[in-house]
């Protein structure tokens, strides 16, 4: 029979006639009450193996255990050996066995790639063999290890904080962008985004705070840290005792080694127990629904011994899913052993990071929700079932059109590998395709995509600028953008005012990179600070700036029903978020007042730091307005204000009432239709509340999942303020007029 590729059946359901078990009569998860949980086969998902079916089987099986992991895990029961333990631990990592040849090829070599099985102790270990081996001399010194994502960072220098039995924040810090704990004169080990190791190029451009650098997870191959690998390519010759790692996962590995002329690979054997794959029959039209199922399928056939990692694309999905497996563990209740669900994504607060790496108790079992975090940055112990749903979301950028988006696309081969070896870490483990086996072979691609091919270069093309890399063709890229790409970025950047017409950057392109933040926003709070149509709305924009920063919902449950405590009438998701800012201020920053509106308190303290982070560096570079305003947010002149200082900061990303619906605009002809999303309260305001939608709509983001939606949305109210605040681009508007 015909075999339906993936994308056909994803494009069904989204269209509402996909064929999946899910969607029919025969629903696993049923809402009734009196609801008995039984796995009859018509439910059950299909899925078939390589090797023999293992998957009915409910003994356990006889595992393997190293006699030396045994006696860790016996002594580790005890808590008052527990720092002993935590050293021992040290010396059973696969890396250990190789810290001598390690540091003498670290010694013998400006660069070293060093590849090894996530989980082996490169990021934990060689940053303390390092110190250990005198590199920091003293505290002269510091030692840099980049990571793509945040969350790494912190859970990793709080690991090694510990390990070191340091306080997190002396000795051993992480600086993420918002968010510095490190201590001047003292921090020797110094965790941190691959971003924010970039913006120290700005104020130091041989970064000779640092005696070694370890570029970590390069095979992730992110966008800040394919422009280090280029910079610090041309500060070797600068600084011939600095030391840089690059450390990655098996993929790629030699292509880095090209990159820096053949420098050497260091490998980690590492230690990796037998993984059965399995994969479904059909393609799943919903792997949301499909995850939560094998989940419950596993919890209740497979022995209690195993936790689960379940590999979903984004927060809102995670925190779906969470939901519904607790709805569903709630109603079985005693039945089944409990299920702790713990979700983790780039931007969860630290304060809930912590629970994926705490011990499942006896009688558990724990369930991960994680986006491809968990693929190689985190290792987390204990996991014997892999659920991949085969799907990760990433940016894509289209030059032509100018438009960034976040896409859920099929991942790749190498991605899928890694997953599936996450299950096979404690002992031997499974993993559950939620896909065909068809589709691995015939759809997958090879390797995830560079970010550098799929993003707006604006943000680094202006960094590269300001540091003085003109020669923008001539940089070192591993993979060289294309030229419309870089083109493109130099015209928004103009637009921006950010270069001028000759290429070169501006002052006001210059102060945009002080900025920790986006050019677009550093715009817009440039231009509240001095533009004369936008006198007096540097606070309110400055806040508002702040909360869309915060990438984890305010609401502490219904939005819609918090939005209606808050406030009747209010025309944009910008004036909404001042609000709820300014009633928050008003109540003295009081957590009771989050707790009566239904907000988040700590989300909200979040954001108050950013403010206060972006406000000093207005403060700084003299930003800061004379004309304090006190009116309120629905004083028709401020919101007028707010929208030319938004529009001055985000030309490109404006939509157009046509006659179906909204279209984007920009310089290509023919837009593309895009949704409110109905989380905007715009989407409210037109489609609920009736009232005739603004012919200008002016957004943040814009996502694809089942359609194009636009989120946060504020409406243009007069055309007029196109033509005014970027006279280049919306000219044509006051002409067509005429
Ligand atoms: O970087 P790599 O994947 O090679 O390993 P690592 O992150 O250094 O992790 C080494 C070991 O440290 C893991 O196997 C975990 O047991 C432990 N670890 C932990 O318990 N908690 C963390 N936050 C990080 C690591
Ligand atoms: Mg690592």
């Amino acid at each position: 029979t015909e075999q339906k590729t993936r994308q056909q059946v994803w494009e069904e359901r989204q269209l509402g006639n996909a064929v999946s078990r899910q969607d029919t009569d025969e629903i696993v998860i049923p809402e009734s009450e009196n609801y008995d949980y039984v796995f009859d086969e018509k439910a059950m998902i299909d899925f078939t193996s390589d090797n023999e079916d293992l998957y009915s089987e409910t003994e356990e099986v006889e595992e393997e255990v190293f006699p030396e992991e045994q006696k860790l895990l016996d002594s580790l029961e005890k808590e008052e050996n527990r720092i002993l333990s935590v050293k021992e631990s040290r010396k059973l990592l696969p890396v250990y066995q190789y810290r001598d040849k390690l540091m003498k090829a670290v010694k013998e070599n400006q660069v070293l790639i060093v590849v090894g099985e996530t989980g082996s102790g490169k990021t934990t270990q060689l940053p303390q063999y390092l110190f250990e081996d005198g590199y920091t001399q003293g505290n002269k010194f510091q030692i840099a290890v980049t990571q793509p994502r945040r969350v790494a960072a912190t859970s990793v220098a709080t690991r090694v904080s510990d390990e070191m039995n340091v306080v997190l924040g002396k000795e051993v810090g992480y600086s993420i962008r918002f968010d510095d704990k490190t201590t001047p004169n003292k921090t020797i080990i110094k965790y941190m985004t691959d971003g924010m190791l970039l913006r120290e190029f700005l104020t130091d451009s041989k970064l000779s705070a640092y005696s070694c650098i370890m570029i970590d997870e390069a095979h992730e191959r992110t966008l800040a840290t394919d422009i280090l690998l280029g910079l610090l390519k041309g500060v070797l010759d600068q600084r011939k005792e600095l030391r840089i790692l690059i450390s990655s996962a098996t993929m790629n590995a030699k292509r880095f080694s090209e990159f820096f002329n053949n420098c050497p690979i260091f490998n980690i054997p590492g230690r990796r127990f037998p993984v059965d794959i399995h994969y479904t029959l059909q393609p799943e039209g919903n792997y949301i629904s499909a995850a939560i199922t094998t989940v419950f399928q596993i919890h209740t056939t497979q022995a209690l011994k195993g936790d689960i990692l379940v590999f979903l694309t984004g927060q809102e999905e995670i925190e779906t899913t969470k939901e519904k497996i607790e709805q569903i563990s709630a109603k079985l209740g005693s039945r089944i052993p409990q299920l702790i669900v713990t979700p983790i994504y780039a931007n969860l607060p630290n304060e809930q990071q912590l629970a994926i790496f705490q011990k499942t108790p006896d009688n558990c079992r724990k369930v991960v929700l994680a986006t491809n975090i968990a693929e190689t940055s985190l290792t987390i112990d204990g996991i014997k079932y892999v659920i991949d749903s085969g799907y990760v979301k990433e940016n894509s950028y289209v030059p032509s059109t100018g438009m960034t988006q976040l896409v859920t696309v099929a991942c790749s081969k190498a991605s899928t590998d890694q997953r599936a070896g996450r299950a096979g870490r404690v002992g031997p483990g499974k993993c559950f395709r939620l896909f065909t086996k068809w589709s691995y072979e015939n759809e997958l691609e090879q390797m995830p995509k560079a970010e550098i091919l799929r993003t707006n270069l604006s943000n680094t093309v202006l960094l590269l600028l300001s540091l003085d890399v003109t020669d923008l063709l001539n940089f070192p890229f591993m993979d060289k953008p294309s030229i419309s790409a870089l083109t493109k970025s130099l015209e928004s950047l103009y637009i921006l005012g950010a270069l001028d017409s000759k290429g070169k950057i501006t002052e006001l392109g210059k102060m945009m990179c002080e900025f920790p933040c986006e050019p677009e926003f550093a715009k817009v709070l440039h231009t509240a600070a001095t533009h004369k149509k936008c006198i007096g709305v540097l606070q309110e924009c400055l806040s508002i700036v702040a909360m869309l920063h915060e990438t984890t919902s305010i609401f502490a449950g219904n939005k819609k029903e918090a939005v209606a405590a808050i406030t009747s009438d209010i025309g944009s998701d910008h004036l909404l978020y001042l609000e709820i800012y300014n009633q928050w201020r008003d109540s003295n920053y009081s957590r009771t007042w989050c707790l009566d509106h239904k907000i988040q308190f700590k989300t909200m303290c979040r954001v108050r730091n950013v403010r206060d982070q972006l406000f000093k560096c207005c403060k700084k570079l003299k930003l800061t307005n004379i004309h304090e305003s006190t009116s309120t947010a629905n004083d028709n002149d401020v919101i007028s204000r707010i929208t030319c200082a938004f529009i001055s900061g985000f030309p490109m990303n404006i939509v157009q009432l046509e006659n179906a619906g909204y279209k984007t605009i920009g310089k290509s002809k023919g837009g593309i239709s895009v949704n409110l999303h109905p989380s905007s309260v715009v989407f409210q305001n037109y489609k609920v509340n009736a009232q005739k939608p603004d012919k200008f709509i002016l957004y943040q983001q814009l996502i694809l999942t089942s359609k194009e939606f636009i989120r946060g949305c504020l409406p243009i109210l007069q055309e007029n303020w196109l033509v005014e605040m970027v006279p280049h681009m919306f000219g044509h508007l006051s002409r067509d007029k005429l």
